[in-house]
């Protein structure tokens, strides 16, 4: 089964994927859990015990590191590794470091679920955790690295897969976020402050904010969309000419968005300017690719009655759709004054995070595991469409009642009477709140039951399997096939 690392003979490195693919699922319990007790408190304050440990505000944090960093983290590891083998038809370059890639990973994000209720935080949103953590952090991503581009470097195909340009855009460019952005004086081992001051310090947090965005919770997502769609709909990429354009000018511009976070600060006004400029401009790349997606089901829309996976992939491509149509909307400024601070935010970043990177990971986590695990498929189909239908149903009460509660904030808070004087309090705006924070925890709660039914299905497919590495093809001529 094990052939040596990057080997001219044997197998595909398929134990690493498999980790993380099982992996992606707990995370993904575990952070849509959390995630589904904050929307609770935010209808309730005081349905925990009152300790600081379990405050929304050490909560809150861990959510968002569980989902984006552990549950997509896996999803990226997983599928970049799998892709990148079986593009260019040869072995990881190393067993050893992506083995090391897969327990440095699990430890940053056990190291994360601690520190986090612990209140031990650098206060920048996303990148909370504490320096050691970091390095450690810096140390598995050069890893990944090494490991991603060694692949590409020994691959026995010429050409190199559009979906690992997109891999690779986003582990080189979130090595160079977070490196920047993590820049820090430390004053003891648990606590530090950040290098730079002031809006400076804004302005580097918001570059990586938003890249992080771009390129964790898009450019790697964009990669498995250009692999697992035209394999589960058995068609060829739409255009590959449009996916050149497309990753060009999506890596480009997304890098000059950043701003759109900081409108009416302290940041220059030209800066604003520039960010909502450049986030206009992002509906372009955003769009083209995801009709390059959608457009690769061309003769093939009738798979979609019958296949759940299929429907996971191409709903993904409409929540992509719906949230970068949306974010360009809300980086305006005068719509941004009214939406800033308001649910309107967190119904834009679910539409992306339940929709677009929720979906996506879990349809080509239904895709993988089964060919990992040495099954012909997984083991409840049905359960699989039962999850998608829930998942979807999940999604569509979440987003329109923080759609709804966020506009109805924004024209409560900018309200006056005919003297000047505010018409409603703020608490008047909470109270109004409430009915839609209801709503938004059964979506929620519908989400995760999902992922159940989904971490029960895996569980069910791999029970008693006996994982086979499948064999890496025979040479074929250079120039040949893309990908297999
Ligand atoms: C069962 C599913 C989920 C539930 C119930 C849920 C719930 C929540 C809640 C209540 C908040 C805090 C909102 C606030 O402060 O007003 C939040 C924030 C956030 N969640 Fe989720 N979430 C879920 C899944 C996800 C997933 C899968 C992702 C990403 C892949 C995600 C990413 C985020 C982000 C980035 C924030 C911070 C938003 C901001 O600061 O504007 N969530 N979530
Ligand atoms: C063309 C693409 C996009 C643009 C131009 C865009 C723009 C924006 C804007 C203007 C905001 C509000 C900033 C504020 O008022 O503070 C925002 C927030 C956010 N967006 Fe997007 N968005 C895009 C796509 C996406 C996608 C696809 C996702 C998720 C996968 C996403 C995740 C987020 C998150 C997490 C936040 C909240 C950040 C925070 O304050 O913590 N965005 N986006």
């Amino acid at each position: 089964m094990q052939a040596a690392a990057g080997g001219m003979d044997g197998t595909y490195n398929y134990k690493v994927v498999r980790q993380f693919a099982v992996m992606t699922v707990v995370w993904g319990v575990v952070g849509m859990l959390v995630g589904v007790i904050i929307a609770a408190q935010l209808a309730w304050p005081e349905i925990l015990p009152q300790v600081p440990w379990l405050s929304y505000g050490r909560l809150r944090p861990l959510h968002t590191n569980a989902v984006i960093f552990a549950f997509g983290g896996c999803a990226l590891f997983a599928t970049s590794y799998y892709v990148v083998q079986r593009t260019c038809h040869v072995r990881l370059v190393s067993d050893g470091l992506a083995a090391f890639t897969f327990w440095g990973w699990q430890l940053v994000i056990v190291l994360a679920a601690v520190t986090l209720p612990l209140g031990m935080t650098s206060g920048k949103e996303y990148a909370e955790l504490e320096w050691p953590i970091d390095i450690l952090i810096a140390v598995v991503w050069v890893a990944y690295a090494v490991v991603f581009f060694g692949t590409i470097v020994r691959r026995r195909i010429a050409h190199i897969y559009v979906a690992n340009w997109f891999f690779g855009a986003f582990i080189i460019t979130v090595a160079i976020l977070h490196i920047v952005n993590s820049a820090a004086s430390p004053v003891s081992l648990t606590k530090s402050y950040s290098a730079y001051a002031g809006v400076q310090d804004a302005m580097i947090q918001w570059w990586y904010g938003h890249n992080a965005v771009g390129f964790f919770l898009t450019a790697g997502f964009l990669g498995m969309m250009y692999y697992f769609i035209p394999k589960q709909a058995e068609r060829p990429v739409y255009s590959y000419r449009l996916s050149v354009v497309h990753f060009w000018a999506l890596i480009f511009t997304y890098m000059w968005a950043g701003p759109h976070h900081l409108h009416y600060t302290a940041l220059p006004d030209w800066a604003q300017s520039l960010g909502m400029l450049f986030s206009l401009i992002l509906l372009a790349p955003s769009w083209g690719g995801m009709i390059n997606g959608i457009m690769t089901l061309s003769g093939a829309w009738y798979k979609l009655r019958t296949d759940p996976i299929l429907k996971f992939l191409v709903t993904s491509l409409s929540f992509y759709g719906m949230s970068t149509f949306e974010g360009p909307m809300m980086s305006i400024k005068t719509v941004n004054a009214l939406s800033h601070y308001t649910d309107w935010t967190i119904g834009h970043v679910h539409s992306g995070a339940l929709g677009w990177v929720g979906m996506i990971s879990i349809g080509c986590m239904y895709y993988l595991i089964p060919r990992v695990f040495g099954r012909t498929g997984m083991y409840s189909m049905k359960a699989v469409t039962l999850h998608f239908w829930v998942a979807t149903i999940g999604i569509v009460l979440y987003i329109a009642a923080m759609w709804i509660a966020g506009v109805m904030q924004g024209l409560m808070w900018r309200a006056v009477n005919a003297d000047g004087t505010l018409a409603y309090t703020f608490i008047d705006s909470v109270i109004a709140t409430f009915p839609y924070y209801l709503v938004r925890l059964a979506g929620g709660t519908l989400y995760l039951s999902g992922m159940l039914i989904m971490a029960w299905n895996v569980w069910k497919t791999i029970a008693g399997s006996r994982p086979v590495d499948a064999a890496i093809p025979a040479p074929v001529p250079v120039g040949g096939a893309a990908h297999a």
